[in-house]
């Protein structure tokens, strides 16, 4: 039984070692194929396998199709919008994610954005603070909630809204306030924190009407996905109102366009770090390769995605 673990942007080295002794003590063959440039370098490396680790790697339906003995994909990470679901599905290639395992380093890069931006890129006399602040969660998920968790630590008062969890105990006993629709949550926002996937419905779902809805001197941060921005409706909002702040882990198409436009109103990170810290590789990474063997010997599917 081959695992292949292919990562363009590499797991950190333990995380890697402790892959590799799980994948090994289960007597399966561990490949590796890391900081790959090419598609076709994906498609030559899964053509044996049995099982595959990706981080934000695309699994697409040519990569399957070339995977011609492939029973697993996991996806060691939150969101799964790289990997083509109904490819697998065809396929009976069981797809899964690996929820929670690298929220907290997520949560804490949120939070540091933050901060960045109230200190106004670190230039000395002009920065303010979060504590005091409102700081809205757009969706109340594993990240979300560490978010809400953190910004309380720090003083700030924690709104949130999430269209799929209505249960008002649910906030209620994280002692943040629930509102009861996104308009509300834009209102009330000086730091506005996006923490949904990428779907059909929320692609470009955050853009002018959103942004101009927001408190003078809101900032939005994103830590979730580029493709939930509406980019021409956030530029048009940041040129209207010059107290906005655009602030992601994820950088926008028109990235260089924003910078020369906007200066320290807007700051997006070199490439996508949210996950980049040890922790969160080995949280992730190892919680994959133990998905993957108790697949394989126990059939268990508890977090497959294409169900
Ligand atoms: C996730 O969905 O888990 C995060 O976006 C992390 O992605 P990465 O593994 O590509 O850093």
């Amino acid at each position: 039984m081959k695992v292949l673990v292919a990562t363009e942007k590499p797991f950190a080295k333990e995380a890697v070692e402790g892959i590799r002794e799980i994948v090994e003590q289960a007597g399966y063959e561990l490949c590796l194929l890391e900081k790959y440039t090419e598609k076709a370098q994906l498609l030559e490396a899964v053509a044996d396998v049995d099982a595959l680790i990706v981080r934000s790697d695309k699994v697409t339906a040519e990569v399957i199709e070339a995977a011609k003995n492939l029973k697993i994909v996991v996806r060691a990470g939150a969101g799964y919008d790289n990997v083509d679901l109904a490819a697998a599905t065809q396929r009976g290639v069981v797809v899964m994610n690996t929820p929670g395992q690298n929220s907290n380093a997520v949560a804490e890069l949120a939070l540091g954005m933050m901060i960045y931006m109230a200190r106004n890129g670190f230039t000395p006399g002009t920065g303010g603070e979060l504590q005091g602040k409102t700081l809205a969660i757009h969706a109340y998920g594993n990240v979300g909630k560490l978010v809400a968790k953190k910004g309380k630590a720090l003083g700030m008062r924690v709104v949130a809204y999430d269209p799929f969890i209505t249960d008002a105990y649910v906030y209620e006993n994280d002692g943040i306030e629930k509102v009861d629709t996104v308009e509300e949550l834009y209102a009330k926002a000086d730091y506005l924190s996006l923490h949904m996937p990428s779907t059909a419905e929320t692609k470009a779902s955050i853009g002018y009407e959103k942004l101009m809805s927001m408190p003078k001197g809101a900032t939005l941060v994103n830590t979730a996905r580029k493709e939930v921005i509406d980019e021409e409706g956030l530029k048009q909002a940041m040129t209207e109102r010059a107290d906005l702040k655009y602030v992601t882990d994820i950088a926008p198409v028109n990235a260089a366009e924003m910078a020369e436009l906007f200066g320290k109103r807007f700051f997006a990170t070199p490439k996508k770090q949210g996950a980049e810290t040890a922790e969160a590789n080995i949280n992730a990474g190892l919680a994959a390769a133990r998905q993957i063997v108790d697949f394989f010997v126990n059939g268990v599917t508890r977090f497959q995605v294409n169900k």
